[in-house]
């Protein structure tokens, strides 16, 4: 018997169930002695030992559909050694569940907190392999992840619905995106929904430099702005202060996000109607896009590929449209961020759109 664990951890996103469907797929043309142990609401299921066994039919019929049929959850731990509250010790936990098992290798699916553990259970021995997953697009070792593209849909869709609203009532109009501390998915959407101003936590912006930019299109006639704003955009202020300070800052303001900071900020410094869309987890939610739909399905046939080779200890990444293998010591703690000087960032500001730092 060839046994192999799977699992979907962290914040879900389109096209889980796609990538998993290529696995099993991928696994199942080549052996037929595949057993598939599911562990349910990720690494939590490892740990508490809760999973249900599943064949090549259960993956049939998934391309298309949104979520994870595992189910998932944020990790519930500190990546520590020491027994947490409940006196378990996680990661022994993990380990026992896999040997009691007798898998041959364990599958993740997952962002960047997900891929620290996987590293960390293929340092302790375990035989892992993982697909990189998160609408944020931000790990590193890999060009794209999968959901992003479906996210950026979800988004531009957003601000174009936006736009003829704002046109109408000449507002100034925000719409705040996810990415978590990067601003990949805001870029995307942004130039795509053809946003006026784009803030990105990689690039501090100044609330001056925006209402300059409002004002300059009120003065060219375009009455209304569309500002797509990262959740986790900064300004060029409290990018300056220490992370503690900064904390306490932002506590003290007391701000739902930084897009009603951002409305207060613009409202003080000019006449100007604003308004504030957030999309939130819609851009998460839903059918995976097509181009999603073929990433994960390359990248868990490229996934497959390897368990089939017993070649473990890897994350599978797309680099220039070609398939490769990272190891997982590489791409664990590493957030891949928007370079400011990339050339998205220069075409950007070619054709009008302002960042807010100039
Ligand atoms: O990592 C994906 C993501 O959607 C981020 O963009 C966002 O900051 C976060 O998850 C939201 O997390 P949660 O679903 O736990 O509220």
């Amino acid at each position: 018997m060839f046994r192999i664990g799977m699992l979907t951890s962290g914040g879900d996103c389109q096209a889980l169930n796609a990538a998993m469907r290529g696995v099993v797929k991928g696994l199942c043309s080549k052996r037929n002695d595949v057993e598939i142990y599911g562990f349910q609401d990720g690494y939590k299921g490892l740990i508490y030992s809760n999973f249900e066994m599943l064949t090549a039919k259960d993956f049939s019929g998934i391309l298309t559909m949104g979520g994870t049929i595992l189910g998932t959850s944020r990790q519930p731990f500190k990546l520590m050694r020491v027994p947490g509250p409940d006196g378990i010790d996680k990661v022994e936990a993990m380990k026992h569940t896999y040997h009691k098992l007798n898998l041959n290798c364990l599958v993740v699916l997952g962002g960047n907190g997900t891929h620290k553990t996987a590293n960390l259970l293929r340092e302790e021995g375990l035989n892992v392999i993982t697909l990189p997953k998160t609408i944020d697009n931000d790990l590193w070792g890999t060009d794209m992840t999968f959901g992003f593209q479906s996210a950026v849909d979800i988004a531009t869709e957003a601000i174009d619905r936006i736009h003829t609203t704002a046109t109408s009532h000449s507002r100034v109009f925000i719409v705040e995106v996810m990415g978590h501390k990067v601003g990949w998915v805001t870029l995307h959407a942004g130039i795509a929904g053809g946003a006026d101003i784009i803030l990105l936590p990689e690039i501090p912006y100044d609330v001056d430099n925006v209402v300059r930019a409002i004002k300059s299109r009120t003065e060219a006639g375009k009455h209304f702005t569309i500002i797509a704003v990262a959740e986790g955009a900064i300004t060029k202020e409290d990018a300056a202060l220490p992370k503690k300070k900064l904390k306490e800052k932002q506590e003290k303001k007391g701000y739902p996000s930084v897009a009603y900071e951002l409305a207060e900020k613009i409202q003080n410094r000019m006449d100007q109607e604003v308004r504030i869309t957030v999309p939130g987890h819609t851009q998460r939610g839903g059918s995976p896009c097509p181009y999603d739909r073929v990433l994960a399905t390359r990248l868990g046939a490229a996934a497959a590929d390897l368990i089939l080779k017993e070649d473990y200890g890897y994350m599978v990444g797309i680099k220039n449209g070609n398939i490769r293998k990272v190891p997982l010591g590489e791409v664990a703690g590493k957030l891949k961020m928007v370079d400011p000087k990339a050339d998205i960032i220069k075409e950007a500001k070619i054709v009008g759109i302002s960042f807010g730092d100039e």
